[in-house]
């Protein structure tokens, strides 16, 4: 790619970006949130027209008007949000829209053979008759890769690919990855997470508001440098202290059960107390329960049992009335859950307290506070956007992480409840949440912190508790246990009692 620019109203995304990567290997592109990542990968899906810039593949330029036009060039590409059909059987969406027809009908025999080709090439065993609903994101995620090879790309692009995956499938993530660089194919690899830059790229390329400010053979640069490169000023080490003062009790659970969507159970008697002053982590690998427990704690999903917040009995509360006890949930689902994409940013901010001043008076709305209070966030959570009034939608992934978080953590609350807060968010962004986590704490706040990332659950929990099948199987001071102790709690190999 050459000199590529593009611009949105307000925003130049891509200014002058040359990016050039070698057949058969993995080139990372890094950034912070809003660099232009996506949108320069959006434009060689064919998803956006540069304004200036030329595309060259193997030699020769090309045009890229449309994604149609990017596959039959054998680029394709994995988004963040995966573009499978839910109902659809494994097969099925491999093949979806390019199914091998005979008469007009399609050939259902031969599409067979041409997947199970594909996945004995690549080594893959997925299973091709189930319905995508029923499998787990890593599996999910195999079948958008192996999506793009029945296309016959040569190019995968892959967008930010481990954020929503346990560290165990990130290990499948890496093998397949490998496999495909040995049959050479050519891989660009978005990701926040440098270790991952380390271990599997070999040549990177940064981005810093738009413009290429760095290019470099992985192996010859230490994380340090990556991070530095990325932010462009020093990145400070991880080392928090822990909770001195513990108050009193902020938010406890007894015996919570509840089902999951499907009416299987999903947590079982759960029992925990959150205490102000303390920040409590919850360990597990995926579908263990997280998604449910936040839920059950907001008042989106019934449950028995009985949820106490600062002294209260709020098992049968509205969402509004818990929060209005003090509650902030920072929700899983950003897209469902946490945001308005049809909106702007300050109607966003203020959805979760319009109903209270200063944002609303007798029968009005008022703008002005509401406006402040957004600009608040824009500010102190450095969210790239042109104003309060740009839409949700058109901002990065990570800028969209940063105005849920922003508007949950800005008003200080007393009982926080944080799913996965730093997904998506670039290295000093992430570093900034932890910090607002540990000053929250720190000014008596209590906080629930549930994350799929080991080291951000070590850093920052004063207790780690671990769920496995809806259960509480285990708690851990981080400085009394190790990776490997909490990982054999989490794949049911140890538990307490
Ligand atoms: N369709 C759009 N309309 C308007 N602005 C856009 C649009 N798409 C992207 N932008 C803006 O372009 C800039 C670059 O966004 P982009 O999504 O490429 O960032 P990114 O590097 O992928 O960031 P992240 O790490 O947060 O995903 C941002 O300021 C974003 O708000
Ligand atoms: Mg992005």
């Amino acid at each position: 790619m050459q000199s590529i620019t593009k611009r949105f109203p307000g925003v130049t995304a891509n200014d002058g970006v040359d990016l050039s990567v070698e057949r058969g290997s993995i080139h990372a592109l890094l950034g912070e949130n809003g660099a232009g990542k996506s949108t320069l990968m959006r434009i060689l899906y064919g998803m956006y027209t540069p304004d200036h810039g030329r595309i060259f593949l193997e030699g020769q330029e090309i045009r890229i008007p449309n994604p149609r036009a990017a596959i039959h060039l054998g680029i394709g590409m994995v988004h963040q949000e995966f573009q499978l059909v839910p109902s659809l059987t494994v097969a099925e969406n491999i093949a979806l829209g390019y199914e091998p027809r005979c008469n007009g009908l399609v050939d259902r025999k031969t599409q067979r053979r041409q997947i199970e080709a594909i996945l004995e090439r690549f080594g893959f065993s997925l299973p091709l008759d189930k319905p995508i609903a029923d499998l787990p994101v890593g599996i999910q995620q195999q079948v958008e890769i192996i999506k793009l090879l029945y296309r016959k790309a040569e190019l995968l692009i892959l967008d930010e690919p481990t954020s929503v995956l346990t560290p165990q499938e990130v290990e499948g993530l890496f093998a397949v990855l490998q496999t495909l660089r040995e049959e050479g194919k050519t891989i660009i690899y978005i990701t926040h997470k440098l270790r991952e830059v380390k271990t599997i790229c070999e040549t990177a390329t940064i981005l810093r508001r738009g413009k290429v400010v760095g290019r470099l053979e992985v192996a010859a640069a230490s994380e340090k440098e990556l991070a530095n490169l990325m932010v462009g000023e020093q990145v400070i080490d991880q080392v928090f202290p822990r909770s001195r003062q513990i108050g009193q009790e902020r938010l406890v659970l007894k015996q919570v059960s509840a089902l999951d969507d499907r009416g299987v159970p999903a947590l079982r008697e759960v029992n925990m107390t959150l205490r102000a002053g303390e920040i409590v982590g919850i360990a597990g690998v995926q579908g263990s329960g997280q998604s449910e427990l936040v839920e059950v704690i907001s008042g989106l999903r019934p449950a028995r049992g009985e949820i106490w917040l600062n002294g209260r009995e709020v098992s049968r509360f509205s969402p509004r009335q818990r929060r209005q006890l003090g509650l902030a949930v920072i929700p899983e689902k950003r897209k469902e859950q946490g945001l308005n994409l049809a909106t702007h940013i300050q109607e966003n901010v203020i959805s979760t307290r319009y109903y209270k001043p200063p944002f609303s008076g007798w029968l009005t709305l008022f703008t002005r506070p509401a406006e402040q209070f957004a600009g608040r966030i824009l500010h102190e959570y450095n969210v790239a956007a042109p104003g309060v009034r740009s839409m949700v939608k058109n901002l990065s992934g990570g800028n969209q992480q940063k105005v849920i978080t922003g508007r949950e953590m800005i008003d200080h609350p007393e009982v926080l409840v944080a799913a996965y807060p730093t997904r998506g968010l670039d290295v000093g962004a992430a570093q900034f949440v932890r910090e607002a986590m540990i000053g929250r704490r720190d000014q008596g706040g209590a906080v629930l912190l549930i994350s799929a990332d080991l080291d951000e659950l070590f850093a920052v929990s004063d207790r780690i508790l671990i769920l496995y099948e809806g259960r509480i199987v285990g708690e851990k001071k981080p400085d009394e246990t190790t990776f490997e102790e909490v990982g054999l709690y989490m794949t049911g190999h140890l538990h307490a009692g």
